[in-house]
């Protein structure tokens, strides 16, 4: 039965919990069946058919059903044991944990936010002494990067990559493409802009201006902007870094990455990846740093 406060990510993870776990035990009673019926087989191959009387050991078929009976042990210790606590439910226990860690630690950040801000008005954010700033997207051959609030492909392994990189550290954004998420990314720190006051959403810090989002993460040595398109837009002059996936498609969307100014920013790094059965296009990694 699925908890009244469930997500509907979590009913869906439960439905398919509770159908791995119909399918392990049905297949465990197949076998049981298969091993009741192999074993009167054997049985009857050794003591009235008199096969293997003189190529196999005496007493063969008790061995085999023996060896047979082991296996079957193992298939139902992994079913009852194995499978229930290391399976999905044991996954989802862990990543709840981690969950409640990363809340109390954005109650901690967002009491300070409210103790320490808003910060006096001053037109530019400070740049912070080691640390490297970095804007993090993915943008069409047209600087694509959304529509309806959503983004216009799916690239797994740009996913990973970004996952990889993002990990552990502050990701800074605006509120609609904090909206656009399903739910908060294990493992990071969602720095979220609005300037809506009464803005609180679980998983999210929430700040009100891009000099509080970046006052926030100035012990990070590496915090993301993650996004979208008007907050790529207000940080492009403030960031140190840009780590971009230039997708390989002119495609029709609502919200653009700005244009990269090759004066200001020097291409270090390409890595292109053709396109295949898991990516409906081809794509590159371009690392860009500030020139001056
Ligand atoms: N391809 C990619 O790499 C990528 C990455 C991220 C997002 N996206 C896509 O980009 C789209 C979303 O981008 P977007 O440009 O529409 O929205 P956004 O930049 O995610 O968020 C805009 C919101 O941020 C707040 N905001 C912006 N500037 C602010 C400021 N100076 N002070 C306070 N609050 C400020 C406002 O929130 P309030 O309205 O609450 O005041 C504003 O409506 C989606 O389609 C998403 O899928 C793509």
């Amino acid at each position: 039965m699925a908890n009244k406060s469930n997500t509907p990510n979590e009913d869906r993870e439960q439905f398919l919990y509770a159908q791995d776990r119909i399918r392990q035990k049905k297949r465990l009673n197949q076998h049981f069946v298969f091993f009741l019926i192999g074993s009167a087989f054997i049985i009857i191959l050794d003591q009235v058919m008199g096969v293997g009387h003189e190529a196999l050991p005496q007493n063969w078929y008790v061995w085999a059903i023996l060896i047979w009976t082991f296996f079957f042990l193992i298939h139902a210790f992994n079913v009852f044991f194995t499978n229930r606590f290391m399976g999905k439910k044991w996954e989802n226990e862990q990543l709840d944990k981690l969950k409640l860690k990363q809340q109390k630690r954005i109650d901690e950040l967002q009491k300070q936010v409210e103790k320490e801000m808003p910060l006096p008005e001053v037109k530019t954010p400070k740049p912070i002494k080691n640390q490297t700033l970095t804007i993090i997207a993915a943008a069409s051959e047209n600087d694509a990067l959304g529509k309806d609030n959503d983004l216009v492909w799916h690239l797994p392994n740009d996913f990973k990559r970004f996952k990889k990189l993002t990990t552990g550290h502050h990701i800074i954004m605006g509120r609609k493409t904090f909206e656009s998420f399903p739910e908060p990314l294990p493992n990071r720190i969602h720095v979220v802009i609005t300037r809506d006051k009464n803005y609180k959403k679980f998983g999210a810090v929430v700040v009100h201006s891009l000099r509080e989002a970046l006052e926030l993460a100035k012990k990070d040595d590496q915090p993301y902007i993650i996004g979208g398109g008007e907050i790529y837009k207000q940080s492009l002059e403030y960031a140190d870094k840009i780590e971009l996936t230039r997708v390989h498609a002119e495609v029709t969307a609502d919200t653009f990455f700005p244009h990269i100014d090759e004066n200001k920013w020097e291409l270090i790094n390409e890595e292109h990846h053709p396109k295949d059965d898991k990516h409906e296009y081809a794509f590159t990694y371009l690392t860009y740093i500030r020139k001056d």
